[in-house]
This record gives C-alpha cells, sequence and structure tokens, in this order.
C-alpha cells in the first residue's frame, strides 16, 4: 500500500488493520510518534492527517486516506512557530509526549487561531504528560498563537 508521510510517499507491504503506530515507528522507522498506552488514551502516538489530530495506535494504516503529518514534518527551514514557543517556555521535561502535545496544539491552533485557557485545557486535555508540563503547554500555545498570528 501506499502512505504519504512528511510530503515523501511510500510503498509499504503491511496488513491493513495494522496500526498506523506501527507502520510509521517500525516499518518506516519515523520514531517521534510515540507509544503510549496504545489504546487510544494518552496521545502520545498523535499525529495530524488532513489538518486533524488523529491517535495513530487507534488508527489502521489500511484506512488512512490523506497525507500524514509528524513530528518530523513540521519545520521548514525554520522551526514551526510552535515548536519555537516549546524552546521558548522550555515545555519539555523527559519529552516522552511531546511530540503529540506538539502535533495536538498544530492542529489545535489550525482551527481556533486565539484559543482561551478554557480552550487550551479541553483540546489538550487528552494528551497526557506524567511531567506534569501542563502550565507550560498552555503557555507556549499562547505564544505560538501570537507569534503565527504576527503579534
Ligand atoms: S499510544 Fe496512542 S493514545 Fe496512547
Ligand atoms: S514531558 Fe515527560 S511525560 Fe510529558
Amino acid at each position: 500500500m501506499k502512505l504519504t508521510v512528511n510530503g515523501r510517499e511510500h510503498s509499504l507491504e503491511a496488513e491493513a488493520e495494522m496500526p498506523l503506530l506501527w507502520a510509521l515507528r517500525d516499518i518506516l522507522d519515523i520514531k517521534g510518534p510515540k507509544f503510549g498506552c496504545g489504546v487510544g488514551l494518552c496521545g502520545a502516538c498523535t499525529v495530524i492527517i488532513d489538518g486533524e489530530a488523529i491517535r495513530s495506535c487507534q488508527t489502521a494504516v489500511g484506512d488512512v486516506e490523506g497525507p500524514v503529518l509528524t513530528i518530523e514534518g513540521l519545520a521548514g527551514s525554520e522551526l514551526h512557530p510552535v515548536q519555537q514557543a516549546w524552546l521558548e517556555e522550555q515545555v519539555a521535561q523527559c519529552g516522552y509526549c511531546q511530540a503529540g502535545q506538539i502535533m495536538n496544539a498544530v492542529a489545535l491552533l489550525q482551527t481556533n487561531p486565539s484559543p482561551g485557557d478554557d480552550e487550551i485545557d479541553a483540546a489538550m486535555a487528552d494528551n497526557l504528560c506524567r511531567c506534569g508540563t501542563y502550565p507550560r503547554i498552555r503557555a507556549a500555545i499562547h505564544k505560538a498563537a501570537a507569534k503565527l498570528a504576527g503579534v
């Protein structure tokens, strides 16, 4: 089957019901999306398909229709504003959840360019962080929203 990831088309031999997360990590060696819970509860595996944040552990690779964006494909010649804000706010602690957090935040800002605290908390609620970086995540999303708005 064919799978476009980060702008590159791949041909892979995989069972259609294989979780996308397995295909990304184990076949294509794209390690940004992480295995956390494997059952759709933690968000560590979050990638973007057609602008929507999805749980790659809960998505069969055979069901993927649009191009997949992972953290590896986010930066152009410069970091994406969300990544830049993450650095400036020093969000990451152990880092394990952070690729999923960033992809979820990117998708949030695409649909809501100027979210309030409550909207951020609601949108990010299913992305768990054992290190408790939630206040910094919120601050970084506000900062990224301002950067994207050119403020
Ligand atoms: S690994 Fe997919 S939601 Fe936890
Ligand atoms: S930074 Fe450690 S789990 Fe989130």
